[in-house]
């Protein structure tokens, strides 16, 4: 292999790795890159030219948002929530049809997603697999990879061979983007994912692979479940990150378990940081499951209070979030097992963009941590004892400034109990006693001793969410519970004017301590003006929770700004007096800005505010979606159907590590068929009486069979948990086989995508299409022909790519295509009953003229009775967006992106719906609705 020879020199480049890292002992180690930035670390955090950085991080999967337009859209919602990171997985499927053959243009452009994301000001965390997971098809290998001899995940040639490929074409780009010496902002890269097998080898090609692609970084590996496996030793990257899910992934479940203590991972991390490659922000949803809106309350805003503040107690410094933004499994992306068309992952941003409840946490802490410098160095000083024995403060210390942050918590982190405890703050201002309350599972951290701007903040039992210095003032947000007490004391050296503009504040001055003490109840907005205090005076503002998420603050080349309002702010540019926001509004909103003194013009998407407002929305309508058209398309089961030019499928062996039960082998993969659906005809001359036959598909899949054009029956592949092959055994009715006679065999098999490979055992091979085959009555031969996709290196649709299309009749002729003429099919309307079992296609074109300047996610609804036996393929102006299945579920609205949809002209929508049998199927009525509605302002 072309890098064996540079296994003899792992060590050294190891080396250099470690160096030009910092390597794993804190230090002046970095070696200075000439054109770039230094990428350091310790035990606390990694820092950015010296400067600490917690990066706080969202996963988003750009293979799974088809269109650039909205990758820059959600980046920005990102950097507005106050994520400074993006984590990516690269799927290496997305790109690579065959061997040999890459694209990385259009929607696949990755150069243009990380320049976007630099752009928009996030750093990145790349991860190139090459096993990625990810609920992905494969989990992210290509079709072609499942057909190779070698064992995947290990050291074997092939494997490698194949690997190597993809790294070289893909680091190529990705080292362009490298905030060291590539002039932009990745800052860590990621070698496999959570790889529990014991080959080093295969970590220390990975390793030189990475280094030898111009990989710079610091390399880290995201291990299984906290096992400090690759934490040292042979294989083990620069750096140990590792993952965890503790609500699982039944979404069914109304609570979620205690939270962990992670310091146990301390003496092996060592002297680096705590790393989440992965911490759950959602979960995935299969097949008949119970729906993404239950993902999201089982990781809503409580468990993110609890387990992400338990984070940032646990010092994890780097903090991604899987997934932030879920997107949708168009195509044939998704492993079948575990997941359908949507992975919107009941995420903080759901499949069509727009933000949950789950982003006002999410935001106070990114915001927290973004603002509170401090607490990236802190050490533990320890549990300290209250009043009350069910509430845990643990406090930590920043040893540099002695800043003190309590952790505030019942001890038993489930417990749903409402207590409230008196603690001691002991920092260099002195000794307190606050009061803090604790009402059921929540979280509180807590600044004492802290220099908050150019104030000095002695204790407080708000949180603090932003604080700015905007020159002739400092403006600090603090948060709370609505209804609960909150005690904020100040330091100024003399008695300080104290106004209170909104609210019901009480100050206390104690001259001997220099103590300024608030007092109030958390509720709305209160204001207090602190001024004549011997230095900059000060805007506290003191929000509860809802409140406090109306905020945003942004920053601007003359410094930071917060603004108050409107649904989103993405941005915020200074110039002399004028500050441009653009934004998002739902609806009229207000809008508070709080700048620099000399701002005295406001602009909102580049109109002047008035009235301290902006507009929301026009309302917007959808055309109901008429004149169908209609044909049935099953001409592979009529017997006098040509199939001269199919492909042989004669193979008597195969790679796969599962063997077929009968002879010839009729996998999809082992003819070049990876993707969607396969047809198969079979001759035999005898006086067969039956034929049995199994076929792989994964969960939920199905298959039809007709014998000398009639149909025979469908069946459908379980949706139990591991069920992913299905058989049928039918008997021929009296003088359907003709013993002298070809009689043909038709069958279509529906692969729903193939299995992930997590465990390293190969499970993405599992075969697919035909496993066996066999004729009861008769010992006469089946002589099979295939036909699948154009794909492989026959792709024709490169735009789309090598997972839109599978190889239904329709396909192949181009029914799902815009330009298709259909003026021959009949005319229908929905709902439509079918007459007969297999597969027809609806077509019908309408146009919208949706408002530019609005954001308006597009929903296509199915309804109907599920009792009917039938699913949909769904073609918008030519794409895969996914699949429907009226009899399971639970998704029955598809979002349709933008970009695939033309809010402003003509659509095609294309339809190829497969009937089980001969009286549930058809089509219900379908609708398109908006998901959402907002100006907006996007570039
Ligand atoms: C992790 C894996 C991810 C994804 C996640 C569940 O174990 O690293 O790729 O599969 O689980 O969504």
């Amino acid at each position: 292999m072309r890098r064996r020879s540079v296994l003899a020199n792992v060590a050294a480049l190891s080396l250099v790795a470690a160096m030009s890292s910092g390597g794993p002992a804190a230090g002046p180690a970095a070696a200075e890159h000439p054109r770039g930035h230094t990428i350091t670390y310790d035990r606390y955090s990694l820092m950015i030219d010296g400067e600490r950085v917690w990066l706080w991080s969202a996963e988003f999967h750009y293979f799974r948002l088809p269109d650039p337009e909205l990758w820059r859209d959600q980046l920005e919602k990102f950097r507005a929530a106050g994520f400074n990171a993006v984590s990516l997985y690269f799927s290496w499927e997305y790109h690579s049809p065959a061997p040999g053959v890459y694209d990385f243009s259009g929607v696949r452009d990755v150069d243009r997603l990380l320049r976007i994301a630099e752009e928009v000001g996030l750093y990145v965390i790349a991860r190139p697999g090459p096993y990625v997971n990810a609920e992905l098809d494969s989990g992210g290998y290509p079709g072609w990879l499942n057909t190779q001899v070698g064992r995947a995940r290990t050291a074997a040639d092939d494997y490698q061979a194949a690997w190597e490929e993809w790294y070289d074409h893909v680091n190529a780009i990705i080292a362009r983007h490298q905030i060291t010496d590539g002039g932009g902002s990745v800052v860590l890269f990621q070698i496999e994912n959570e790889y529990d097998r014991n080959d080093a080898v295969y970590m220390e090609e990975l390793k030189a692979a990475a280094r030898g692609d111009g990989i710079t970084v610091p390399l880290f590996h995201n291990d299984k479940g906290r096992n400090l496996r690759w934490a040292s030793g042979p294989g083990a990257p620069d750096l140990y990150g590792t993952d965890t899910y503790p609500s699982g992934f039944d979404c069914n479940r109304s609570s979620f378990p205690s939270v962990t203590d992670y310091r146990f991972l301390r003496p092996g991390v060592g002297e680096r940081p705590f790393i989440w490659g992965e911490f759950q922000g959602g979960a995935f949803d299969p097949w008949g499951g119970p729906g993404y809106e239950r993902c999201r309350t089982m990781t809503g805003p409580t468990f993110e209070r609890m387990f992400y503040d338990n984070n940032i107690e646990n010092q994890f410094t780097v903090h991604n979030i899987y997934m932030t933004y879920g997107g949708t499994n168009w195509g044939w992306q998704a492993d079948p097992n575990v997941v359908y068309t949507s992975y919107d992952y009941g995420a903080a941003f759901n499949e069509q963009r727009e933000l949950t409840q789950k982003v006002s946490v999410l935001k106070q802490q990114a915001y927290l941590v973004a603002s509170v410098a401090d607490l990236a160095k802190t050490d533990d000083l320890g549990p300290q004892a209250g009043t009350d024995p069910a509430i845990r403060v643990w406090v930590k210390e920043n040893p540099d400034t002695g800043a003190r942050f309590y952790f505030v918590r019942h001890a038993d982190s489930a417990s749903q109990s409402s207590d409230t405890t008196v603690f001691t703050v002991e920092v260099a201002d002195g000794v307190y006693q606050p009061t803090v309350a604790i009402d059921g599972r929540d979280f509180k951290i807590l600044a004492a001793g802290y220099d908050l701007e150019r104030q000095r903040l002695v204790y407080s039992t708000s949180e603090i969410m932003a604080h700015v210095d905007l020159g002739d003032r400092d403006v600090a947000l603090l948060h709370g519970r609505a209804g609960e007490p909150g005690e904020t004391v100040l330091r100024y050296p003399g008695e300080p004017r104290v106004e209170v503009l909104s609210g019901a504040v009480t100050s206390t001055w104690d001259a001997a301590l220099g103590d300024l003490r608030l007092d109030y109840v958390h509720g709305g907005l209160a204001r207090v003006r602190i001024s004549d205090c011997g230095g900059a005076p000060l805007d506290l503002l003191l929000a509860d929770d809802e409140t406090a998420s109306t905020f945003w603050r942004l920053d601007t080349r003359s410094g930071p700004v917060l603004v108050r309002g409107p649904y989103l702010v993405r941005s915020a540019e200074q110039r002399g007096a004028t500050l441009r926001l653009r934004g998002d509004a739902d609806r009229a909103s207000p809008l508070e800005v709080f700048a620099r003194p000399h701002v005295r013009r406001v602009f909102w998407n580049d109109r002047p505010v008035r009235d301290g407002a902006v507009p929301g929305p026009e309302p917007v309508g959808f055309p109901a979606l008429s004149g169908w058209r209609y044909t049935r398309d099953v001409p592979e089961a009529d017997p006098a159907f040509d199939d001269s030019d199919w492909v042989a499928a004669d193979r008597v062996a195969t790679n796969n590590p599962t063997k077929p039960a009968t002879l010839p082998v009729l996998y999809t993969d082992d003819y070049g068929f990876h993707y969607g659906d396969v047809w198969y005809r079979g001759r035999f001359a005898g006086a067969a009486t039956g034929i049995s036959l199994t076929a792989g598909t994964g969960r939920a899949g199905i298959w039809s069979i007709w014998v000398n054009g009639v149909h025979l029956g469908t069946v459908q592949t379980g949706t139990a948990s591991g069920n992913q092959n299905s058989t049928g055994a039918f008997s021929f009715p009296d003088g359907l086989a003709l013993p002298d006679a070809d009689n043909v065999v038709s069958v279509l098999v529906r692969n729903m995508g193939h299995n992930e490979n997590g465990g390293s055992n190969d499970n993405h091979k599992a075969p697919r299409g035909l496993l066996a085959a066999s004729l009861a009555g008769s010992d006469a031969a089946l002589r099979w022909r295939i036909q699948g996709t154009r794909g492989g290196e026959n792709l024709i649709d490169v735009l789309r790519g090598p997972q839109n299309n599978g190889g239904l009749h329709g396909e192949r002729a181009g029914y799902s295509l815009p330009g298709f003429s259909d003026r021959g099919w009949a005319e229908v309307s929905l709902p439509h009953q079918e007459t007969a079992p297999g597969v027809a296609w609806y077509r019908t074109t309408f146009r919208l003229d949706l408002p530019r300047d609005q954001d308006v996610p597009v929903g296509l609804r199915f309804t109907d009775d599920p009792a009917r036996h039938y699913r949909a393929l769904i073609f918008v102006n030519g794409w895969n967006v996914g699949q429907y299945v009226n009899d399971l579920g639970p998704q029955r609205v598809f979002t349709l992106p933008q970009g695939i949809l033309r809010h402003q002209g003509e659509n095609t929508i294309a339809l190829a719906v497969w009937s089980a049998d001969a009286t549930t199927g058809g089509l219900g009525q379908l609708s398109l609705e908006a998901l959402g509605n907002y100006t907006t302002d996007r570039r």
